[in-house]
């Protein structure tokens, strides 16, 4: 199966390219290859690549981070999921996409 690992270099995406790297044709890219918050750069990655499964590891999870930035954790972890969904729709694409366990009280 022809799969495209985003964010690839972290946690996750480095364990998810080990282990279906063996069985799977894996490609993997993250930060310095495109940028999940821009629509066409998402578009073009997948565009490019022609994955049958996207597997979305990237995120920003500097905890922290998100607490202090939200307008970033919002364009990365809620808009960036949006793009992908939007550069794969109509293409038969599968998308995997996990979610966090952590929970933030946004009010
Ligand atoms: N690790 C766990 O135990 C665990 C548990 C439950 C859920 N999850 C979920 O799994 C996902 C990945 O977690 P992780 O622990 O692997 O995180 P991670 O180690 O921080 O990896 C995330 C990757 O995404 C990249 N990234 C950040 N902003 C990006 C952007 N704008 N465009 C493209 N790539 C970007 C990061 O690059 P930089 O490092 O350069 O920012 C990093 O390589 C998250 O959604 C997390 O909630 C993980």
């Amino acid at each position: 199966m022809k799969i495209l690992v985003l964010g690839h270099k972290g946690m996750l995406g480095s364990d998810l390219m080990l282990r279906l790297g063996a069985a799977h044709d894996v490609t993997g890219i993250d930060i310095g290859d495109f940028d999940i918050t821009a629509g066409d750069d998402c578009a073009r990655v997948i565009a490019e690549f022609s994955p049958e499964v996207v597997i979305n590891a990237a995120a920003y999870t500097n905890v922290d981070g998100c607490e202090a930035d939200r307008e970033r954790c919002f364009a990365v972890n809620a808009g960036g999921v949006k793009n992908v969904a939007l550069a794969c729709r109509g293409k038969g694409i599968r998308i995997v996409h996990f979610s966090t366990d952590y929970i933030f009280d946004i009010l």
